[in-house]
This record gives structure tokens, sequence and C-alpha cells, in this order.
């Protein structure tokens, strides 16, 4: 089998894009907002309810994002759009990369801050593995690039529908309709 793409985006592969983009873009949000909420209430009630929220949505991104690689490593992609020259191909394919590399990144300094902190829980009771031992002067400066890295995130999500609707109302090609149904 090696060698051949598959002409289009399985089932899976494109549940999971829009499944994994939904729980992204509100994670971002909800992440600025809880901070910054936590910070101005001295982390009352509702603040610790996004904290736990978040936690427990992050860290499903997380095996999401790693069953979305899987598949992808399995089952490949289909070729680029013929309507694509070299430069856009290469684009792409560097944000895609980076994108993956970030969606991982993000979740995993989000987990190893909570756990260096000592608030590794999540809804249900549940609590995730720990990773680091407690160390909060670490935790802090880790969550601190869990921040910086989300930013560079939002970045590249936004050069990501930026390109999606230029090709979709401007170039009027195929690339976006490959990720729908
Ligand atoms: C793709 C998944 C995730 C995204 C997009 C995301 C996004 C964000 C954003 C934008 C912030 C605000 C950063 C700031 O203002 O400095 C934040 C804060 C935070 N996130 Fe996440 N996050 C994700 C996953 C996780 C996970 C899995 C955990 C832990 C298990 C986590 C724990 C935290 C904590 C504790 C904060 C507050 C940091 C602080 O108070 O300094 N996040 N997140």
């Amino acid at each position: 089998m090696a060698g051949l793409r598959p002409i289009a985006y399985s089932t899976t592969q494109k549940a999971l894009h829009w499944i994994i983009a939904l729980m992204v873009m509100i994670l971002l949000p909800v992440g600025f907002y809880m901070k910054d909420r936590g910070l101005a209430t001295n982390f009352d009630a509702l603040t610790d309810r996004l904290y736990t929220a978040h936690k427990t949505f992050g860290a499903l991104v997380l095996l999401l994002v790693i069953l979305r690689i899987v598949v992808r490593v399995r089952r490949g992609t289909p070729a680029p759009e013929p309507t694509l020259n070299r430069l856009q191909i290469i684009a792409a394919e560097a944000v895609h990369g980076l994108i993956y590399v970030l969606l991982l990144m993000v979740p995993v300094l989000g987990w190893f801050g909570v756990s260096a902190y000592g608030a590794r829980g999540i809804l249900g009771g549940f609590s995730l593995p720990e990773v680091l031992g407690k160390d909060t002067l670490l935790a802090e400066i880790i969550l601190k690039y869990h921040g910086v890295a989300a930013i560079g995130l939002l970045l590249l999500i936004g050069a990501h529908i930026g390109a999606a609707v230029l090709h979709h109302f401007i170039l009027k090609d195929g690339v976006v309709k490959r990720m729908l149904r």
C-alpha cells in the first residue's frame, strides 16, 4: 500500500477535524477569560469550574489529536488539489505541520503545568496522571509557555481560516470542500 493516497479524507478524519476545531475555539477564549477572572475574583466558584472544564476538555483534545495523527499516518491524506502551485502546497504543509505540533504542545504543557502545580483534578472527580512532582515555580513557568504556545496556535488558526476563506470565496477552488461532507 505504500505510496497510495486515498482520494478523499475519511469520515473519521473529517469528524476529528471539526470536533477538535470546535473544542480548541472554545478552549482558547475560556483559557484567557478564566485566567483574568481568577486574578480579578481571587478564584471564585465559577473560575474554579471553568478551570476544571478547561483541563478536562483540553486533555480530551490531546487524546483526539493523538488519534487524528494515528489515523493520518495509517490512512494518509488525499494528494493536494491540482490547482495549487508549489509555493501554496509548501505553505499549506508548513502551517498544517505547525498546527499539529502546537495541538500537541499546548495541552501537554497545560497537563505538565497543572501536574507541577498539584491541581490535576478534572470533571467527574477524576485526576490527570501525575507527570511532575509539586513545584509551584516550575508550574508557573510551564503555564506561561502554555499561554504563549496557545497564542501561537491562535495565530496559526487565523492563517488557516484566512486561507480557507481565500480558497472558498475568492479562488473558488475545491480545497475547502475536501474537509466538508
Ligand atoms: C488544545 C488545548 C488547550 C488550549 C487551546 C488551551 C488554551 C489556553 C489559553 C489560551 C489559556 C490562557 C493563557 C494565558 O492567558 O496566559 C490557558 C490557560 C490555562 N490552561 Fe489551557 N489550553 C488547552 C489545554 C489545557 C490542558 C490540557 C490543561 C491542563 C490539563 C490546561 C490548563 C490551563 C491552565 C491551568 C491555565 C491557566 C494558566 C494560568 O493561570 O497561568 N490547558 N489555556
